[in-house]
């Protein structure tokens, strides 16, 4: 077996040879009803932002539930640069180790690879005065700029310049303000809040987003020492303590409800039972209300999520909005549950007009599915046909592997890489529940 991301022998460069490449590829052919248990692992969009709030304070920071996941890896290798060590005493945990040794820099290579690179800017430039972040650039599903991360830092006194690719920012040290963001950006509300627990005076975020993730990250920083209230609304407001306060801190990452969708489409597609054991339906509640419009039957537990589906899903029209609408992640799974569903169903995308361009590879498999600026219209089928695609980003690689449980004969998926970005074992998870999958290492 491949060493594990996140064994303890393996603290640095992780991943295994297998990983590491981009050729390996999953099979999967068509699955009868998945049924049985799967535990629900730590969010990625949490446990990234979490890794970079440990540069707020020196000492030893645990982090526990976290994903088998490269990026945690990736995250690893940038703040090792930066100078906080990163080591797991045992499987799903992380040691961090910030010495106060810092060198406030975020370099290309790095950064490039993982877009959670930039949640480095808020600490950085709240606690050291100073950071020089090479420019995060767009991604497979469009433009991602970080305009209100940088307007909201300059109303809190940082001067901000473009050098070379670089964001140069610099402060004495930052103050309260107000900042109200025109749209609850995830990763904007996340940098203004780690600037803010270290500036003079008190910051009031209005609109801030209000995903789960950003609540988890809230409820570390306060366990360091930090003064947050109202979290979990769009109105964050932050006092800010003298640099120097704050202190290391254990915490536990709150469960991906992306990941847990994934097993919930799983079983919807089969028409399967599976039982989530981890999964928040708190966290979930707008989607599990469209899945039961579909015609699951979702049953929270105090210690996860029940799931039964029909013999066969109904369409209905989904868009997606921030938290606590449909998340824009959960979309290539809907779409997929609907390429299979009886009826017609049209998304809408609302947050990246660009994130269609699965639906080729889910056309390649069957799926009628027609786009129109950031609309998709689908019209169900009763089954898919496998074929050869490719996995253009995380969650889209992900439904690819789901359409996969339900298209006559074999659907290979490549591009795993994307996948193992930000799902821990979903080959490993889904074989043990029935689905037959495998994953065959580069040839
Ligand atoms: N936006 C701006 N200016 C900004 C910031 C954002 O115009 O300064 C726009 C973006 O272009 C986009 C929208 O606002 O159209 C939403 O962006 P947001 O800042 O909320 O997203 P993010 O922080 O970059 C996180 C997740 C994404 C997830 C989005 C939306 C992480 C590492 N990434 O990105 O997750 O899709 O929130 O929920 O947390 C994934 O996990 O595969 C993934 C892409």
């Amino acid at each position: 077996m491949s060493p594990s991301p996140l064994d303890p022998s393996h603290p640095r460069d992780p991943l295994s040879p297998d990983r590491r490449t981009s050729d390996a590829v999953v099979v999967v052919h068509r699955s009868g009803p998945l049924q049985g248990e799967v535990v629900v692992p730590g969010a990625k969009n949490s446990v990234l932002k979490l890794m970079a709030a440990t540069l707020l304070a020196d000492g030893e920071h645990h982090l526990t539930n976290v994903p088998d996941i490269a990026d945690v890896s990736i995250m690893s290798d940038l703040l090792a640069a930066i100078g906080v060590t990163t080591t797991s005493p045992a499987p799903g945990e992380l040691l961090m180790v910030n010495t106060g040794d810092i060198t406030p820099v975020a370099p290309y290579e790095l950064v490039e690879r993982i877009r959670a690179s930039i949640n480095v800017l808020g600490p950085l430039l709240g606690r050291f005065g100073r950071v020089r972040l090479s420019l995060p650039g767009g991604d497979d599903f469009g433009s991602r700029p970080i305009d209100m991360h940088l307007s909201g830092l300059e109303a809190m006194g940082a001067t901000i310049t473009l050098d070379h690719g670089d964001v140069v920012a610099t402060a004495d040290r930052l103050h309260g303000a107000d900042v109200t963001f025109e749209f609850p950006s995830v990763g904007a509300t996340e940098n203004i809040l780690t600037a803010a627990v270290h500036a003079k005076g008190t910051t009031v975020i209005d609109n801030a987003a209000r995903e789960p993730e950003i609540s988890d990250l809230c409820r570390m920083l306060v366990s360091m020492g930090a003064d947050i209230e109202g979290i979990g609304t769009s109105r964050l407001v932050v006092h800010g303590v003298e640099p120097g306060t704050l202190r290391a801190t254990r915490h536990d990452t709150v469960p991906d409800r992306i990941q847990a969708a994934t097993y919930l489409a799983a079983a919807a597609v089969t028409g399967g039972e599976l039982f989530l054991r981890g999964a928040r339906a708190d966290h979930m509640d707008m989607l599990l209300r469209r899945f039961t419009d579909m015609g699951l039957e979702l049953v929270p537990q105090h210690d996860g999520l029940s799931v039964y589906a029909p013999e066969r899903l109904r369409a209905i029209d989904v868009a997606t909005l921030p938290y606590p609408g449909i998340a824009t992640d959960y979309k290539p799974l809907i779409v997929t549950m609907l390429a299979v569903a009886d009826g017609v169903g049209i998304v809408t995308e609302n947050l990246y007009p660009g994130r269609f361009r699965y639906v080729e590879e889910l056309c390649r498999l069957g799926a009628d599915i027609r786009t129109d600026g950031h609309h998709a219209v689908v019209r169900g089928r009763a089954a898919l046909s496998g074929a050869p695609v490719r996995a253009p980003d995380i969650r889209a690689g992900a439904a690819l592997v789901v359409a996969g449980l339900v298209a006559e004969g074999t659907t290979t998926i490549s591009g795993v890489h994307h996948i193992d970005r930000g799902y821990d074992d979903l080959v490993g998870r889904l074989a043990a529940v029935g689905a037959s999958i495998e994953r065959r290492p580069p040839r």
